[in-house]
């Protein structure tokens, strides 16, 4: 009769500790300290849109756009694997590749702007494997910009942080780009 009780008891016990399993969906928040690291990053983005083996196709458009002359007019949508390389030229070393989307995200055509929704994967090195992702408005016309470093994978797991994008090549009539990268993560 003791054995049943004490039983009872440790049964009740239980119930009383272990969370209820169906009770609440989220655990007991708690603080993580953690080290974080910075790592910055230099590579060249070649965007590709010409050609017979274009890195960027255009997936989807608006039909109020039609007929118009720009290689890329609003509502576009564009998807990517654009390769990675060391430096500008083509036959640079390919060290990843960006895949994703990109939209094509103003009205006006002087201050061409586009979404990005990107994931930045490395192929070679300490970094090969792990990614970094960019969702960002970036507003291409400007020398000198800025887009949002929003995660990570691998080895850039929860990585935040920034990237500072320039132009080194466009060619305003196929819209071929080439784009240096300056990015700084931090996870
Ligand atoms: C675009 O498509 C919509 C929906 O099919 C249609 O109503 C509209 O007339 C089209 N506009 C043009 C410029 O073709
Ligand atoms: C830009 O692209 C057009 C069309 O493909 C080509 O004829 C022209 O030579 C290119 N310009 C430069 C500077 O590469």
């Amino acid at each position: 009769m003791a054995r049943m009780a004490a039983f009872v008891c440790a049964l009740i016990i239980c119930i009383a500790i272990v969370p209820a399993a169906y009770g609440e969906y989220y655990t007991k928040s708690r603080h993580v300290p953690r080290k974080e690291k910075v790592t910055r990053l230099h590579f060249f983005l070649h965007d590709i849109l010409s050609g017979k083996n274009p890195s960027a196709v255009k997936v989807a458009g608006s039909n109020r756009t039609e007929g118009d002359k720009s290689p890329t007019p609003f509502g576009s949508v564009y998807a990517i694997d654009d390769p990675l390389k060391v430096g500008p030229e083509p036959d640079s070393k390919t060290i990843g590749n960006a895949q994703g989307l990109y939209l094509s995200s103003s009205q006006d055509y002087s201050k061409f702007t586009i979404v990005m929704c990107v994931d930045f994967g490395f192929t070679k090195g300490k970094f090969k494997g792990s990614s970094f992702s960019v969702f960002s408005r970036n507003p291409v016309t400007e020398a000198d910009r800025e887009v949002a470093v929003v995660g990570g994978r691998g080895k850039f797991r929860m990585a935040r942080g920034f990237a500072k994008v320039k132009t080194s090549y466009f060619n305003a009539t196929n819209g071929d780009a080439v784009l240096e990268y300056k990015v700084t993560l931090i996870y």
